[in-house]
């Protein structure tokens, strides 16, 4: 699967999780989805609801986030490039009737034009509903991901992720892509869930969508996804505010949320010396 990712820029994994499941997950996230407010310019959808910080709101996504197969591609794409990965970004894609097709675009340009001699990015979509042709399924160039960026895609180079309720398609962040447009009169929900190299900003800023004390209670390898912890050497240490002398200098995130154990590097120690108060 890794190969055919690396070389194609998508797949599409069938049946990944049941009806049962994404009923579930539905019933967290619908409330929230529900009152979003369609995008306002053409690119984002003025058909197209966005809702994001699923980290908080919704146990299944969670699970989702942390799914084997899913890390498994990330660990074979994305540590080419880093130490440790992260989330990016948690967002349910709702597709309205009437909504157009997205203007074709590869992910990576969140970050601009800058990343071209690597793949900063893999990303999912979990299909909420069946997608297809009609309902706006996910349109892809398959094999774009080296193509260069002002290239024209033609509509002979594109074909759309048709998929069953349940399925996932995974695609790379150098990869064109674009929403399809939706003909039918009904709702087409999609969970984007994405993740990128340690290093690089994230779209959605987790450590305000899921501040300390949410999750402080999470799973402490979903912490690790989310950021609550140091990427490379130096990357992600922060000075918790105090008095002088009062709580500790330079600590890694993950002491936020009261993971004392020791990081696997020593730029940051916050463990205090025998003796000291
Ligand atoms: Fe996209």
């Amino acid at each position: 699967m890794l190969s055919s990712l690396k070389k194609d820029g998508a797949i599409i994994v069938k049946d990944v999780v049941d009806e049962d499941f994404i009923k579930s997950l539905r019933e967290e996230t619908d409330p929230y989805m529900e009152l979003s407010r369609t995008g306002q310019d053409k690119f984002s959808g003025q058909y197209t609801t966005r809702t994001g910080g699923l980290v908080s709101r919704s146990s299944k996504c969670r699970k989702l986030i942390q799914n084997k197969l899913v890390l498994d591609m990330c660990d074979g794409l994305l540590l080419e490039h880093c130490g440790r990965y992260q989330l990016h970004l948690t967002q349910i894609i709702r597709v309205k009737p009437k909504e157009t097709k997205q203007l074709i675009h590869k992910d990576k340009w969140a970050w601009g034009n800058d990343l071209n001699h690597l793949e900063p990015q893999l990303n999912t979509i979990w299909a909420l509903d069946e997608f297809t042709k009609l309902n706006g399924a996910t349109r892809i160039a398959p094999g774009s991901s080296n193509w260069d960026d002002k290239r024209e895609i033609s509509e002979e180079e594109i074909v759309q992720a048709e998929m069953q309720s349940g399925s996932v398609l995974i695609y790379t962040g150098s990869v064109f892509h674009g929403a399809g447009s939706n003909k039918t009169t009904e709702d087409r929900v999609g969970l984007n869930i994405t993740y990128t190299l340690g290093w690089l900003r994230q779209e959605e800023n987790q450590y305000l969508s899921t501040p300390p004390d949410i999750a402080k209670n999470l799973d402490p390898g979903l912490l690790k996804l989310i950021g609550y912890s140091m990427a490379n050497y130096s990357l992600g240490y922060y000075t918790p505010p105090g008095k002088p002398g009062e709580l500790p200098e330079v600590v890694p995130p993950q002491y936020a949320v009261g993971l004392k154990e020791s990081p696997s590097f020593s730029y940051v120690n916050y463990e205090k010396e025998d003796g000291e108060d």
